[in-house]
Formats: C-alpha cells, structure tokens, sequence
C-alpha cells in the first residue's frame, strides 16, 4: 500500500503493509529512535508524536497508529521539534529549566504532548498529560515545564500544513464492503492497533474509514444530534459539554487525549464491548443506532444491537454509520468508575435518566456496562420506579441484583461491582435531589 505524509516537514512516501505501525516504521526504518516504545498498547504515551490535519495538531501514540491512518497529514516526532537552527523548541527548554526529566525514556512523549498542547493554547495540563507516564521524575516538574511554557509564542516553524487529500466516497465504499464482508474495518485503531501489536494477529483485508469525511459530520438540529460513526471522542467532546454536560465529564476520563484523538464512536459501539463507557450513556439517552449496507439503511434502538458477549446485530458488509442522540436530557448522569482516575477502563459505568413528574417518575432509562455480557438496561430497576414516588426511589436498588449478575475479573469482583453500581444509583438520587457527590475530595 502506498502512503503520503509529512515527516518533520519533510514529504515522506512510504510503500508499507496496511497495519505496519508508525512507531515501527519510524524506529525500524527511519532511524528515528527518539519515539520511544513503552507498553506497545496506548496506554503509557513513551511513544507519543503530533499529527497535524486540517483539525489542527494533536498528540497520538505512534504504537497503535497504522501508516495508512497518516495518508496526508504531517506528523513531527520528537527529532523535528527544535528550532531549524538546533535551538531548543521552547517546551524542549522548559523541560530543561524546570529539571522535567531524568532517565528521559518517557520525556520524548511529553514534550509530544506539550507541544502539541502549547501549539492549540491548551492549559488544562493534568488533562494533557493523563496519558504520559512517568516512573521516576515525578509529574510536578513536568506540570511546572508546561505551565512556564503556556504563555510563550507558539513556535512558527511547528505549524506544518497538511498534504491535500481526496475524501473518499462513503458510497462507493458501502458498496465495497458489501462486496467485501470478510473485511476489518480500521477507524481509530485503538482496539484493532492492538490485535496486531499484543496478539500478533495478521489480517489479510483491511478497510480504513479515516478518509470517509461523511462518516466524520456531527448535524444538530432542535430536537437531535447526529453523531456520524467516524466522529473521534476529542470532536464529541466540545458538543457533549454543551448538551449533556455529565456525560461529556465521562468523556473527559475515557482514557487519555492520545487515545481520544483516534477512537471513534462508532468504533467504541460496533466492537461490542461490555466495558465500552459510551453504549450505557447511549442507551440511557435513548440513542438510535444507523447500520447501512450497500444502499440499504436501518436503525434501531441502541440497546437492541448489543445481543450477546461478542454478538451484535450486525450483518455481513454492514457498518455502522451515524448514531442520534437528543439534544435535551437535564436528568442524564454518567458515572465512571475506574481504579485509576484517569486513563482507566472501567471496571462500572453507569448512566441514568430518570424523568419525574410532579414528584412520580414517569420514564426511565438506567444502563450499565461492566455488569454483564453486554451493555444492558436495569429494567427490574426501571420497572420499579416507574409510576412510584421519587421521594421512595432509593427502594429499587434492591433489584440491580436481578438485573445483573456481574463477573469477578482483574477490574474487579462481582461482589464489588454490585454494591458500587448500588452506591450509584443511590449517587445519581443525591445528585438530582441537589446533593452532589465530589468524586475527587472526601468529606464528612
Ligand atoms: C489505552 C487505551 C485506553 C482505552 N480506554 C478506554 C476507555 O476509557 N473507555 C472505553 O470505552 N474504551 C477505551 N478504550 C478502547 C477503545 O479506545 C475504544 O473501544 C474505541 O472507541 C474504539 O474506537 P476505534 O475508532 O479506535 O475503533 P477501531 O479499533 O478502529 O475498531 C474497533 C472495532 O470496531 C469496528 N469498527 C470500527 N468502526 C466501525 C464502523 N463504522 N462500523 C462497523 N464496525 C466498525 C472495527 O472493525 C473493530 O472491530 C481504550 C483503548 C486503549 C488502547
Ligand atoms: S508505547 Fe506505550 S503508548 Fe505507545
Ligand atoms: S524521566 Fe524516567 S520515566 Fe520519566
């Protein structure tokens, strides 16, 4: 397959396997060794370049990012960032004044991501930097480096401009992967990226979506949201914080910003995961999934593409291609539960959407993932409350133990996972009642 991209400002064409990663690519073949390989998975950020497209830059893990995922954009590692006379970048110097480094494995990923951070203004650095790890410098120097850098002028000879590409035709590709069901389809790569790096499994077709821009839109209108499948969690980010501020806050935890700048919503729904954060708060919203195949289109209620562990509605050459959601629901919480704040998957998400009508509860929509084969509603919970006093709701969480009989894993026992999911549903009755909970600071 044949690639182009820029490299540190420089026209790179590049003839490659479909799933050859950019963080081989660039340490096996270019020499450049400053990229570093840590966990091979997304999680540790060591790898960490900037990708610009006409979204602008942004940080991205090299290890799960496939060479054709780059067709036309510019990406810098961290041997392209000094000024063209040698000079250091004025991140590279502030790491340096601020002594943000020691045994340097991980310092090349942050100054990716301070980079690509200090080029768009943004100052929430924890948040920047979640996805960076560091075992031995300590994040306090770091957060000073960033925070020194923060008022600086952005470097001029870092604003690389993207190739131009032709977006590809949805249609014609529809058409392809009707023809092509035997096909994997590649959005984000941030769950395929580690079928090839961790299970080394070889796969023969592949089919990339990154160029479908028509998979890329986001239509508002009064009532909906039409969130297209190829949308990344970063483009959702802005307008969930708008619309349904609680499940935005969800977002903002869902591992870190490399990883939210390649996955997908479609990606995150179509793989079926019982641990996936978006389907619980989907379906709490009562969002409607899009499948096309060909020409042919349906749609259902979310919930019901979730059929069993590994098994969703979907047929062979069918794709997911939009997902709606209302544009009002002031009663929806998302609640993310991980051991680590930040970057984690969960071990219990949970979403509620409770309606109440003078004081009676007249809808609701409760879903969690992590508590069963699937993304699933509480409906025994559901049923209880619907018609009842809200003032008696804290009742119902009795039956979570009919809805779900979670799994004992790594994440976490079913023992636990039962009594958290039951400690948030009597959370969400605190938060709608004005008493919300501060996850981060403990108090009597
Ligand atoms: C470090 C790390 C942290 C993570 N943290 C979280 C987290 O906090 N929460 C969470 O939920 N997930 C998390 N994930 C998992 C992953 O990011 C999500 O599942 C992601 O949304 C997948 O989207 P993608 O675009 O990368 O999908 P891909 O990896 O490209 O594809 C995933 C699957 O969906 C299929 N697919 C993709 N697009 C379509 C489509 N339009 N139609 C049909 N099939 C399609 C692919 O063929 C594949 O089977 C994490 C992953 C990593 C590596
Ligand atoms: S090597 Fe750890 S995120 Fe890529
Ligand atoms: S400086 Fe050693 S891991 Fe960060």
């Amino acid at each position: 397959m044949e690639i182009s991209f820029l490299l540190n400002g420089e026209r790179a064409r590049v003839t490659a396997e479909p799933t050859r990663t950019l963080l081989d690519w660039l340490r096996e073949e270019q020499g450049l060794k400053g990229t570093k390989e840590g966990c091979n998975e997304g999680d540790c950020g060591a790898c960490t370049v900037m990708v610009t497209d006409e979204a602008g830059p942004r940080a991205m893990n090299a290890c799960i990012l496939f060479l054709p995922q780059l067709e036309g954009k510019a990406v810098r590692t961290v041997e392209g960032v000094a000024a063209p006379d040698g000079s250091l970048s004025p991140v590279q110097q502030a790491m340096v004044d601020h002594h943000g480094s020691q045994c340097g494995f991980c310092t090349p990923g942050f100054i990716m991501s301070m980079t690509a951070a200090h080029l768009v203004g943004a100052r929430d650095h924890d948040d920047v930097l979640a996805g960076n790890l560091c075992r031995c410098t300590g994040y306090a120097p770091i957060i000073r480096a960033a925070e020194a850098v923060a008022d600086a002028p952005a470097p001029d000879w870092l604003h690389d401009t993207p190739l131009e590409t032709v977006p590809q035709s949805l249609d014609a590709f529809a058409a392809w992967y009707e023809q092509n069901p035997d096909a994997t389809l590649v959005a984000g790569a941030t769950d395929v990226g580690l079928w090839v790096t961790k299970q080394l499994r070889d796969l023969p077709k592949v089919a990339f979506l990154n160029r479908l821009t028509e998979l890329q839109q986001i239509e508002l209108s009064d009532h909906e949201i039409r969130i297209g499948a190829g949308v990344t969690m970063t483009r959702l980010l802005p307008v969930l914080r708008q619309y349904h501020p609680s499940y935005a806050e969800m977002v903002r935890r869902y591992a870190s910003h490399q990883v939210r700048n390649a996955a997908t919503i479609g990606g995150n729904v179509a793989n079926g995961s019982p641990i996936g954060d978006n389907p619980p708060a989907l379906i709490a919203l009562g969002a409607t999934l899009h499948l096309r195949q060909g020409a042919q289109r349906r749609q259902m209620p979310i919930e019901d593409f979730f059929i069993a562990y590994g098994k969703q509605d979907r047929r062979g050459g069918e794709f997911v291609e939009a997902i709606t959601i209302p544009t009002k629901a002031p009663a929806l919480r998302v609640y993310k539960l991980s051991k680590r704040f930040d970057q984690d998957i969960s071990a219990v998400c949970a979403a509620f959407n409770v309606t109440v009508e003078d004081g009676v509860v007249s809808e609701a929509r409760i879903a969690f993932g992590g508590m069963a084969a699937t993304p699933k509603r509480a409906s025994h919970v559901e049923g209880a409350l619907i018609g009842k006093a809200w003032a008696d709701a804290a009742q119902a969480a009795a039956l979570l133990a009919q809805d779900y009989q979670p799994l004992t894993d790594m994440r976490a026992s079913a023992a636990y996972r039962l009594q958290a999911a039951e400690g948030l549903f009597l959370r969400y009755i605190d938060d709608i009642n004005g008493k919300p909970a501060h996850v981060l600071e403990v108090s009597a």
